[in-house]
């Protein structure tokens, strides 16, 4: 009798980085606090997670970012003037979104020492289950959200899950990137894994687009991992070891939807416009405006 496969209950948001591209916006925001239309990036992603069936949501969060942890509590003053002024939609809303007693954990990354280092300092939280990862500058627009797919491949394959997508040649240095068995299968055995290869050496041109579902082992090897590319401790290099620790698979699961990277400039732009076009109450009147803007 095969063993049942645990559920994914917990999700873990890397959010601690400086947002140094995003200066002077950044300097006292936190850079997953900018919005995208009218909800924070951050939000979007925790959308994404709880729409997966994500229940436990875990920030690795650094100095200067409380205002996350403030977004993601009740705020009793602004929900008593909005039932008091009886605006109905906008308290629901608001309630709707807010993470249950007990179902947020918030810890710090003290210093800048990795993606790797990062999901690291969630290891108490996240116990010994398998759990997710959402990179939060990392957008990913679909009809059906990517975690949530990610979530059914891993129900019918088990062990660990990267989600990629191909990038131009000329990008792959920029990212972790991924071989497969079977390039044309939407979920392929993973043949190896790289971050950031100098340039010509990728192995092919499928990057990690940022949302991963790894087995607790990863974090005993992140514990002894050490500095890689960018002289970062790198979740990629340890999973690199995981993938080679017997009874360990990593699958790629492919993203057939857009993604926009908002830690770029363009790409964060470009998400505002694209998310907004989407909404059937601005996107008509915002189409015009785009429109007329462009003569
Ligand atoms: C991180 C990961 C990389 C991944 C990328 C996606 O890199 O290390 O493998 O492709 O996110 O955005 P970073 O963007 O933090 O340099």
């Amino acid at each position: 009798m095969t063993t049942p496969l645990k559920p994914i209950r917990k999700a873990v948001f890397p959010v601690a980085g400086l947002g140094t591209r995003f200066l002077p916006a950044t300097k006292a925001v936190p850079k997953e606090m900018l919005t995208v239309v009218d909800r924070p990036v951050i939000q979007h992603v925790v959308d994404e997670a709880r729409a997966a069936g994500i229940e436990h949501f875990v920030f690795v969060t650094g100095r200067n970012k409380g205002v996350i942890e403030d977004h993601f509590d009740s705020q009793y003053e602004l929900e008593r003037t909005l039932a008091d002024r009886g605006k109905k939609a906008e308290l629901e809303q608001l309630m709707s979104e807010l993470p249950a007693a007990g179902q947020a954990s918030f810890t710090r990354q003290q210093a800048p020492l990795g993606l790797g280092h990062a999901v690291w300092c969630a290891r108490d939280i996240v116990g010994d289950e398998p759990f997710a990862v959402l990179l939060p500058d990392m957008l990913h627009y679909a009809d059906k959200p990517c975690l949530a797919e990610m979530i059914e491949a891993y129900n019918a394959h088990g062990g660990n899950h990267i989600a990629v997508a191909p990038v131009p040649d000329d990008q792959t240095h920029m990212y972790g990137i991924v071989g497969v068995e079977d390039r044309a299968a939407k979920v392929s055995k993973i043949t190896s894994m790289v971050e950031k290869p100098p340039k010509g050496t990728a192995p092919s041109n499928l990057h990690v687009t940022g949302r991963y579902i790894l087995q607790p082992q990863i974090f005993d090897l992140l514990a002894k991992q050490e500095r890689g590319a960018g002289n970062e401790i790198q979740l990629t290099d340890a999973m690199i070891r995981l993938a080679a620790t017997p009874g360990q698979t990593f699958f790629a699961d492919r993203f057939d939807g857009k993604i926009y990277d908002t830690g770029s400039k363009i790409g964060f732009l470009t998400a505002n416009v694209a998310y907004a076009l989407a909404r059937p109450d601005i996107g008509p009147a915002l189409k015009a405006e785009i429109k007329a803007l462009l003569g």
